[in-house]
């Protein structure tokens, strides 16, 4: 059964400690740690997947009641490739159970969904969900979902690098603009966060170009631990942050 996500008001949002006017609009999630929360339990890794999975359906349903404009999760990396064919299978066959599943009640909700990556080397199953899904979802005005999938910020660096050249762009005209117009995220807003759970302190190659200001919060939480207070607690710590963007305070 599809629910209806509910909407927080002001007031609610008080009552998490969190104020609207101090939210990020834009959040990227690394979604590290699912493989130590399977270790711990003695489960395999794809277990670690599909509790991750759990824990993802929550952080997308928490960021629409909190009226986050858009929420980028690194779900696969270009270098993910690396893992052995056994774990990458699992990840995806739970992939494309998560679009199946979930899309239903996205769509109800107004999620619109967006997929950052290289796309065409999966399966001709998994691109079709994932084309649908987009399609489908194209249209709505709710929570900008984005999954990024066989995704990698240099790579996505030298596809817009590749792009400029195919317009035949000439060099007086590129400048920044350019370039994030030619990027998986083009007319997404900033990125104004960037969470990382499980405790390591990188980027692993996620939102290269898009990090250039983004704050930072890492979390010693597993991403399949990773709930509403762990989230919460992220956007507090954001409120607090002062951004100057190179400016003097
Ligand atoms: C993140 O969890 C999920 C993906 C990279 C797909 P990991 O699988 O990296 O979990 P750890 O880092 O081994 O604990
Ligand atoms: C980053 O996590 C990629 C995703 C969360 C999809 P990894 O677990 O692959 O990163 P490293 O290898 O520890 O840097
Ligand atoms: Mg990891």
């Amino acid at each position: 059964m599809a629910t209806i996500y509910p909407k927080y008001t002001d007031a609610e949002l008080k009552a998490l400690s969190l104020e609207r006017g101090a939210l990020p609009k834009h959040i990227g999630i690394i979604m590290d740690g699912n493989g130590r929360w399977a270790k711990k339990r003695l489960l395999p890794r794809s277990a670690g997947h599909r509790a991750g999975m759990e824990a993802l359906r929550g952080v997308v349903r928490f960021s629409h009641s909190a009226g986050i404009e858009a929420l980028t999760v690194y779900a696969f990396s270009t270098e993910n490739w690396r893992r052995p064919k056994l774990e990458i299978d699992a990840l995806f066959s739970l992939l494309v159970e998560y679009f199946h599943k979930e899309i239903e009640e996205l769509d109800l909700n107004g999620v619109r969904i967006r997929m950052l990556g290289d796309t065409s080397a999966f399966s001709p199953k998994l691109r079709e969900l994932m084309d649908n899904a987009v399609e489908r979802t194209k249209n709505n005005h709710g929570l900008m979902f984005n999954v990024a999938l066989n995704y990698g910020g240099r790579a996505e660096i030298v596809n817009a690098a590749k792009k400029l050249v195919e317009e035949g762009v000439p060099a007086d005209e590129i400048d920044e603009a350019a370039i994030s117009d030619r990027l998986y995220t083009s007319g997404l807003p900033e990125v104004d966060l960037i969470i990382r759970t499980a405790g390591e302190k990188r980027l692993s190659n996620f939102l290269l170009y898009q990090a250039a200001y983004s704050e930072f919060c890492f979390t010693d939480t597993l991403f399949p631990d990773f709930d509403s207070n762990a989230y919460c607690a992220c956007l507090k710590e954001y409120a607090l942050r002062t951004r100057r963007f190179g400016r003097a305070l």
